[in-house]
């Protein structure tokens, strides 16, 4: 097989939650153009039916599969109808999540102090526990597979500190060690577990950062890349993780973030005279 050729997923059935905007509805879009026949998960049936048209027009198959994840019996209902609908599963990606949001579906900043125990179930309930009922629903049909992968969505907030969304960055390096957990667990099972971590990007969610410009700015002092992120610049990572270009990958986190994680860096003209560690 070529190297490019094993960055396709021809065939693959794939199920991606949090696939109505953002970097769920992106993700969806590349598996189908890699080749993936993609089962559909959010909330807004109306915009899951509008991906499901553009990713037929590609020759793949979609489902569109309408649910709310916070509920305890939504998972095994969707894991359920992509499997009996896709002929099976070869590719798990949970993507929906976020910090704790408005009932618009934007970000909210709260200092913790100020945190109830429900504002902390809000984000563990959609982005750790969701994804332990998925992979639970989905481990029968992945174990049937012999390109089984499963992609977590966590996020820079488990490596570094976000005063204001404690509870997000808690919770999503909470799925990095589930992610490894997994990874060994099911490694004999031939199933490979990965995560991503995307640094800022532009969507839905972040709208009050990125929205805001002296703030949208003030964001970008710790990226290198001194820009924005678009979903376009985490779907790669996501593509290639559930590719076989990826077999040997597992228990792993990739972080498409424009360097943020790589901070703090040395000064750019390098180290002074006196620095001691010279
Ligand atoms: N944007 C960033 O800067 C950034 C950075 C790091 C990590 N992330 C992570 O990337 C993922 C996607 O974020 P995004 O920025 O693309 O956010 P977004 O545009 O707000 O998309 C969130 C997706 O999750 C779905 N969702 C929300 N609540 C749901 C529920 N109760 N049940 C089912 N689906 C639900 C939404 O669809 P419906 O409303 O239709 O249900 C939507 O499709 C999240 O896990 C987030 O933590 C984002």
């Amino acid at each position: 097989m070529s190297i490019l050729a094993t960055f396709r997923l021809d065939g693959a059935r794939a199920l991606v939650t949090g696939a109505s905007r953002g970097i769920g509805r992106a993700t969806a879009l590349a598996l189908a153009e890699a080749g993936a026949h993609v089962g559909l998960s959010a909330r807004d049936e109306e915009a899951l039916t509008g991906l499901a048209r553009e990713i037929t027009a590609l020759g793949r198959e979609a489902v569109v599969l309408p649910d709310d994840l916070r509920d305890p019996e939504a998972a095994a209902r969707v894991v359920d109808a992509a499997t009996s609908a896709l002929g099976g599963l070869d590719l798990l990606v949970h993507n929906a999540g976020g910090p704790q949001t408005d009932a618009e579906g934007h970000m909210v900043l709260r200092p913790v102090v100020e945190t109830s125990d429900d504002d902390w179930r809000q984000v563990i309930d959609l982005n750790l526990l969701a994804a332990v009922r998925l992979c639970r629903a989905a481990h029968p049909y992945l174990r049937e597979s012999d390109r089984a992968s499963v992609l977590l969505m966590s996020s820079v907030a488990a490596l570094v500190a976000v005063p204001g969304m404690e509870s997000y960055g808690a919770v999503k390096n909470g799925l990095l060690s589930y992610v490894r957990s997994l990874a060994v667990a099911w490694a004999e099972d031939g199933i490979r577990v990965n995560a991503v971590c995307p640094g800022w990007v532009r969507t839905w969610l972040t709208q009050p950062l990125h929205g805001n410009a002296p703030v949208a700015q003030a964001a970008l002092a710790n990226v290198p890349m001194r820009r924005w992120g678009v979903p376009e610049d985490v779907v790669g990572p996501c593509v290639f993780l559930c590719s076989p270009a990826a077999s040997f990958v597992t228990g792993q986190y990739l972080a498409p973030d424009g360097g943020m994680t790589a901070y703090p860096a040395m000064p750019r003209s390098g180290p002074s005279e006196e620095d001691p560690r010279d």
